[in-house]
């Protein structure tokens, strides 16, 4: 039968690692996840629409840290991996992975229009004997009612003339314990076959490989486990509140609870939540639910408590400016740490960005550092990372505070409050304790350490 030979020859070219591998978005997701399938001896052809990004890729450059230059450079060399933003060259692959955002617009609604966009792109160019797999995070069901319609306007038919799969990228930018390489990959097809192509692809390029029974389940796979995440981070940052009035250290109290060996895994609280997952993926499934009539109280829960965390730091900065004796509309503030998480560069959605927006209309002035993050723009207001003296540990990731010298320059003294927003490891935070007027911790990252000028969340 003709589609079983479409099957197995597009099989045999997975399994001999002759099948060319798109990816389309070269982003967080989709840059690493080319550099592991090309590390993996297949031949990656990677899309974008930003010119500089593939020319930056082209040259073995790499603009994304869970990409190591050194691998990608390697790798470009040897002809393993190169980059375009001409769709094509699509016909020319015989599996394509779709990276691309999946936003929320100001409504926090589903914004899917890149994967329409990407898709249309691929569907005009679509030939026999290729394997479709969305990785982008989305609502259950994107792959069989957003993207198959999509694909057969081409005439061609799914499980018969091409493949379809959904499955998503579990990756937690930043971590190196649990890497692309380590971390199972889950994969649900909109047919068997489809199915069996993509969990061989994963299983050929070394993953430890989950098959799920469809499509949707590996969608909400993926959208369960941040929601997980999400809910967890909410009911920590509810118990903080709980735990100052009752002057109770859930620090403390977290750590404990973490010594048991089942039924417990810890979360923390923190400013919010950020990043281009935990904030917008439960939005996702929220809208999708109302089309069943149906309220995720869950989500919209933890939506609630977790985005008022910013107005909450911004208020215990004020209190304590108060209770210092300093005046906070006249108060210098320093946010330490903009990324939305520790140790990356990723400034997106990071609850930083709320508190300085918030923190403008209350204190006398605001400035930031981070050591990954060189400038940003806040409510039209362009930040750039203050340079200080004796605020790194690693030389090497002072970049900030190199330049800086005695004259006239900033030392944390001069700030009536610092607030550790995000707790980056190269900071040396005996040094801002000891130095510091103030200092606001929303991170725990002062953990072992004494001095009445902290006042820390959750406590
Ligand atoms: N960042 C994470 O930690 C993470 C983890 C797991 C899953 N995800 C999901 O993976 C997807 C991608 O996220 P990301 O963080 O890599 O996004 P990103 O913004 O870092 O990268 C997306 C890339 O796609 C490119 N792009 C946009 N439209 C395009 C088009 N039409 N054609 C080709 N390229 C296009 C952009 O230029 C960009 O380089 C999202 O759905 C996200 O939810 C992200």
């Amino acid at each position: 039968m003709i589609e079983q030979r479409i099957h197995s020859d597009l099989s045999e070219r997975v399994k001999n690692k002759q099948a060319k591998v798109g990816i389309v978005g070269l982003g967080y997701v989709g840059l690493p996840l080319g550099v592991y399938f090309a590390s993996n001896g297949y031949e990656v052809l990677g899309f974008d629409i930003k010119c500089e990004r593939v020319n930056l890729i082209n040259q073995g450059k790499s603009y994304i840290r869970d990409a190591k230059g050194s691998e990608l450079s390697r790798l470009v060399k040897s002809g393993k991996i190169s980059a375009t933003w001409d769709y094509e060259k699509v016909r020319e692959c015989d599996v394509i992975q779709i990276c691309v955002p999946t936003p929320v617009n100001i409504n926090k609604e589903p914004d899917v229009s890149y994967i329409v966009g990407t898709t249309e792109e691929i569907s005009k160019r679509l030939r026999k004997g290729q394997l479709i797999i969305l990785k982008s995070t989305t609502f259950p069901k994107t792959t069989e009612s957003v993207v198959l319609p999509i694909l057969e306007r081409s005439g061609l038919r799914v499980g018969r003339d091409f493949f379809l799969a959904f499955s998503p990228e579990r990756i937690d930018p930043g971590n190196e314990q649990f890497t692309i390489d380590n971390t199972p990959t889950v994969v649900g097809g909109v047919t068997p076959q489809c199915t069996k192509l993509a969990v061989l692809l994963y299983k050929n390029a070394g993953s430890k490989v989950v098959a799920v029974s469809s499509a949707r389940v590996a969608e909400l796979t993926k959208l369960l486990e941040n929601t997980f995440r999400n809910v967890n981070i909410a009911l920590m940052n509810e118990l903080a509140q709980l735990c100052e009035r009752m002057h109770i250290n859930i620090w403390e109290a977290i750590d404990a609870a973490s010594t048991k060996p089942f039924g417990f895994m810890p979360f923390y609280p923190g400013p919010g939540v950020g990043g281009h997952c935990i904030p917008i993926d439960p939005y996702y499934l929220s809208w999708k639910a109302r089309e069943y009539d149906f309220h995720t109280s869950f989500i919209e829960l933890s939506a609630k408590v977790n985005e008022n965390m910013p107005y909450y730091v911004v208020n215990k900065i004020v209190e304590s400016l108060s209770n210092a004796g300093v005046c906070p509309g006249k108060a210098k503030v320093l946010v330490l740490g903009i990324a939305f998480k520790k140790d990356v560069d990723d400034l997106r959605d990071s609850p930083a960005l709320k508190i300085i927006e918030i923190l403008e209309g209350k204190v006398g002035k605001v400035f930031y550092n981070d050591p990954y993050i060189k400038s940003t723009v806040v409510n039209n207001k362009k930040y750039t990372s203050t340079p200080i003296d004796n605020l790194t540990l690693n030389s090497q990731l002072s970049t900030h505070d190199s330049s800086t010298g005695s004259d006239g320059r900033s030392t944390i003294h001069d700030f009536d409050c610092v607030l550790i927003a995000t707790g980056h490891s190269v900071y040396d935070y005996k040094k801002i304790v000891k130095n510091a007027n103030l200092v606001v911790d929303a991170r725990n990252a002062t953990k072992n350490l004494k001095g009445g000028n902290i006042v820390k969340l959750g406590c």
